[in-house]
């Protein structure tokens, strides 16, 4: 038996009972370790941009979900995901053989931290990402609320190769393609991707970066706690090593109860 949207919410297992059920619409494969796919959105479905929803796929008579982050803009009609593809990953495994027209479940309300209301007001948002870590990213610059709350609007991907950046500027190209959002975006928004293994114009960790000075050339000025508002997602140590650098010069980490300089979160990883 497998279970779909066409499955009576009576004859759900135990393990699917209230999860929804969502067509995929398109999958673009960006390289052999990342894709990212849309998928229909729930009428119902509210979120803030930079929130995540928990997503998966039916696994025999329950759902086999992780923490995404929706990386379409609150606005949007469909629901876009990024995703790293893992060999032996349980999820991504089979995840990143997702064609149009197959079904992925969502569980759960969206919630999160990089959100505009984890922060106090600043002149600048800066973006801190690293390879898939820029998936609530892509809501938040896509998002006109972004551009109302800060002058300039920093983004930051650093990965390990030149292709992996593909996403990012494909994104970039989108906004100053799209007539009303590229008017809204204006010059506000400055993308910034670097790479560590590959020969690229820029390479190195944006933390090395920050510490050595080259941010502060690339962006117009130095990370500053009177000026910048910031949200950092990635793995583990490179969240640790952004927050540590946020927290020498001052910044108190944010969160929805209790507004701050800067708020993190993991990117998902399986
Ligand atoms: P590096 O190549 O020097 O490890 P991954 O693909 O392993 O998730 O890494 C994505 C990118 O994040 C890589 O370019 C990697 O650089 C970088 N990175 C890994 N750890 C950190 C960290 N602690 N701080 C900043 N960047 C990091």
């Amino acid at each position: 038996m497998t279970y779909s949207s066409a499955t009576p919410a009576d004859a759900l297992p135990k393990g699917l009972k209230g999860v929804t059920f969502l067509k995929v619409h398109d999958v673009h494969h960006w390289t052999d370790r990342t894709f990212s796919f849309t998928c229909e959105r729930p009428s119902s479905l509210r979120f803030r941009s930079g929130e995540f929803v928990m997503i998966g796929l039916v696994d025999g008579e329950k759902a086999l979900v992780r923490a995404y982050s929706i990386a379409s803009p609150n606005w949007a009609e469909e629901l876009e995901f990024y995703s790293i593809k893992v060999e032996d990953g349980p999820l991504t495994s089979r995840l990143q053989h997702l064609k149009p027209g197959d079904e992925i479940v969502m569980r759960a309300k969206p919630v999160g931290t990089l959100v505009h209301d984890a922060l106090i007001p600043g002149k600048r948002l800066v973006l801190f990402s690293t390879g898939t870590g820029i998936a609530p990213f892509a809501s938040i610059i896509r998002d006109p609320e972004t551009y109302d709350k800060f002058e300039q609007v920093i983004l930051t991907q650093t990965c390990r190769d030149l292709h992996e950046l593909d996403y990012g500027h494909h994104l970039i190209e989108q906004i100053r393609g799209d007539e009303m959002l590229s008017e809204i975006v204006g010059d506000k928004l400055l993308f910034v991707p670097t790479t560590t293994r590959q020969e690229s114009p820029q390479m190195g960790r944006m933390t090395d970066w920050l510490r050595d000075g080259r941010f502060a050339d690339v962006t117009g000025a130095p990370l500053s706690v009177e000026t910048d508002r910031v949200m950092i997602c990635g793995s583990m140590a490179m969240l640790q090593d952004h927050k540590k650098i946020c927290e020498d010069i001052g910044m108190d980490e944010g969160s929805n109860s209790s507004p701050g300089h800067f708020v993190i979160e993991k990117a998902f990883v399986d």
